[in-house]
């Protein structure tokens, strides 16, 4: 695979980092800093600048500092010994990206261009929450698989949205929702085929990573589990069907907006069953698909992003993290608020330290 290194970043009025100017080592680079100070505002301009989008997920408003009118995030990227540079400028309601100063042909084309796996603190809902994180999951990676699975995501959330609204203002018997229906079910077609195909790929790769990383012998099986009928016909009378009991509920019983991603261990649901021990094996190795399955569907090696790692003394837990990312060979940038516990093992020469304070960041 080929290597992905983000070199330098600069932010300006990006929430508290007010003016970054960094450059970055090709492996570890740790940032430590107390509470409060930017740590995860840091490893958000770099997820933004990546995609375009935040992993907290909210509005471009959101990510403009307090009083100020616009942010921006700039990065120097080299991928294989070639430059780029990419840049997000931020305002409320917009978001302007550029690749070498000229605009991509379109934001899935952008948000493709630098892959990023981030891993948070409360990652661990993948494994013990509801549905949507395992949805987010497989969006974000059918994304790297097939771009234009943005495009189907999103025109399916308009559609639905738009006959929800019909069916509250003017009722089931409505004319113009036959048409909302019809291209829910082009686009919730488009949607259900790319997610399965991601839900493969990741579940083949989830399944060999839990192997290594839990008790031998037991075994992690990840399914797609779509939530509306895979024929066009079928999926159509469906929601025609359920017309009267959507208006009531506020939203659609039928369709991909419902999908789960099932987890099992040894044929039981993870949910319900599995020990805290066991949800953080599969979240690890849901993780790690995600990395593999991106990676291998871009050719390069994604950029990780791990916020917080001390703020759970666990030692199991940060054992086998750093087994892991030590196999991983990527740049990987990890916040902490004890730097002293990040063991970064033999590879201490290839570690940079730095230290954020007040959104103000420097080298340490
Ligand atoms: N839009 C914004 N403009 C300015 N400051 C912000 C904005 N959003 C959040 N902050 C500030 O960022 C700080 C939190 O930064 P964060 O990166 O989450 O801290 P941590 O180091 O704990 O990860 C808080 O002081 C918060 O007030
Ligand atoms: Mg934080």
């Amino acid at each position: 695979m080929r290597p992905l290194v983000l070199e330098s970043l600069q932010t300006r009025a990006f929430r508290n980092l007010t003016r970054v100017d960094a450059t970055f080592g090709d492996r570890f680079n740790v940032v430590a800093g107390d509470n409060g100070q930017g740590k995860t505002n840091l490893l958000e301009a770099i997820y933004v600048v990546a995609t375009s989008k935040s992993f907290r997920g909210g509005k471009p408003g959101d990510l403009v500092g307090f009083d100020e009118e616009l942010a921006s995030v700039r990065a120097t990227l080299a991928e294989d010994g070639e430059r780029r540079i990419q840049s997000v400028g931020l305002k409320p309601g917009a978001r302007l990206v550029r690749i070498d100063d000229k605009r991509p042909p379109s934001l899935a084309a952008y948000a493709v261009r630098t892959p990023i796996v981030v891993f948070h603190p409360g990652e661990i809902v993948l494994s013990m929450g509801g549905s949507a994180e395992r949805r987010k999951l497989l969006d974000r990676t059918a994304l790297y698989v097939a771009p234009s699975s943005m495009v189907a995501l999103e025109g399916y959330t308009r559609a639905m949205k738009a006959r929800q609204k019909t069916l509250e203002v003017r009722g089931p018997s409505a004319a113009e929702l036959s048409d909302f229906e019809a291209l829910s079910v082009k686009l919730g077609l488009e949607v259900m085929d790319h997610r399965a195909r991601a839900a493969e790929r990741l579940a083949a790769s989830a399944t060999s990573a839990f192997e290594k990383i839990a008790a031998p012998g037991l075994v992690l099986r990840v399914a797609y589990a779509p939530s509306a009928p895979s024929a066009e016909d079928a999926y159509r009378e469906a929601l025609q069907r359920g017309r009267v009991s959507d208006a009531r509920r506020g939203s659609a019983g039928v369709g991909p907006h419902r999908d789960e991603l099932t987890l099992a261990i040894d044929g039981h649901a993870v949910r319900g069953v599995a020990s805290q021990g066991q949800h953080r094996a599969v979240t690890l190795a849901l993780k790690s698909a995600e990395i593999e399955v991106v990676g291998t569907a871009r050719g390069v090696r994604p950029i990780l992003l791990l916020d917080d790692v001390s703020s759970e003394l666990d030692r199991a837990r940060t054992v086998a993290l750093f087994g892991f990312l030590r196999e991983q060979r990527g740049q990987v940038f990890l916040t902490t608020t004890r730097p002293e516990l990040i063991d970064t093992g033999d590879e201490r020469d290839t570690r940079r330290d730095f230290r954020v304070e007040g959104g103000v960041l420097s080298s340490s």
